[in-house]
């Protein structure tokens, strides 16, 4: 179970957002008092993201630069003057990510999501599993009891899709293809509605092993570490028991 503390956000919101997108940047803005000075961020994708990398921008003295979690990110964090590292060179120079922080489609109380409503799961998990902790920085309307309103994003090999598909029906899924999207890495996006996902981690492990899955957009064998959950009253950390 998850453990709460509840902090004010750490700046105030641009006059020009809408309310949700104010909560967004709330929950951006806190993620920066999680980051190590002077190492790697793993940054994840989304509009949530998006205000994290435009306020991390304001702060490029304290980190050395980013690993990225898509096309669409590296794009916004180049145009900003972040220096992006591909993720095989931070590795193999052995430089440490200690937080990777993104989005979320849905959070549940022992900090399991559903993601990949942007379609760079595969990237996501890819990052987030480099790094040290997952910083998931949602709105409220995130948080939810049961993993499944969400359709569920599965990135699968083009050639597998109707096996795929098929199969998520047999678990009772309502499946869509994701209608003219091709993923970063040239997969297809099937979204799969109606599941009660009672066992988050459970149906990831098994899904993990279905022949041309790339990625299924549960996040709940590596949860995340902390949740900066912004409310109109402030922004509600809260962190897996272990810490
Ligand atoms: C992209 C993701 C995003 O984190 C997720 O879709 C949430 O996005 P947003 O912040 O726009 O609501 O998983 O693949």
């Amino acid at each position: 179970m998850a453990r709460m503390t509840t902090d004010s956000p750490s700046g105030a919101a641009q006059p020009a957002l809408t309310p949700q997108e104010a909560l967004k940047r709330a929950a951006a803005r806190a993620a920066l008092d999680e980051l190590v000075d002077g190492t790697i961020v793993g940054v994840g994708t989304g509009s949530t993201v998006n205000h994290f990398i435009d306020v991390l921008a304001e702060r490029q003295t304290r980190y050395r630069g980013a690993v990225s979690s898509s096309e669409a990110s590296t794009r916004r964090m180049q145009a900003l003057g972040i220096p992006v590292f591909d993720l095989n060179e931070v590795v193999d120079n052995g430089w440490p990510i200690p937080v990777y922080v993104d989005g979320a489609d849905e959070l549940n109380c022992d900090l399991e999501m559903i993601k990949g409503g942007g379609g760079a799961l595969t990237r996501e998990k890819i990052v987030a599993a480099a790094a040290d902790r997952f910083i998931c920085i949602v709105d409220r309307s995130k948080l939810v009891d049961m993993l499944g309103q969400f359709p569920l994003p599965v990135e699968v090999i083009p050639m597998a899709r109707a096996s795929i598909a098929a199969r998520l029906r047999e678990l009772g899924a309502q499946v869509t293809e994701r209608e003219g999207f091709v993923t970063d890495n040239g997969n297809r996006i099937l979204d799969a509605a109606g599941l009660r996902i009672e066992r988050p981690a459970q149906l990831e492990r098994a899904m993990n092993d279905w022949a041309g899955v790339v990625t299924v957009g549960l996040f709940a064998i590596k949860a995340a570490d902390v949740a900066l959950i912004a409310t109109p009253e402030g922004v509600e950390r809260r962190s897996r028991a272990l810490d």
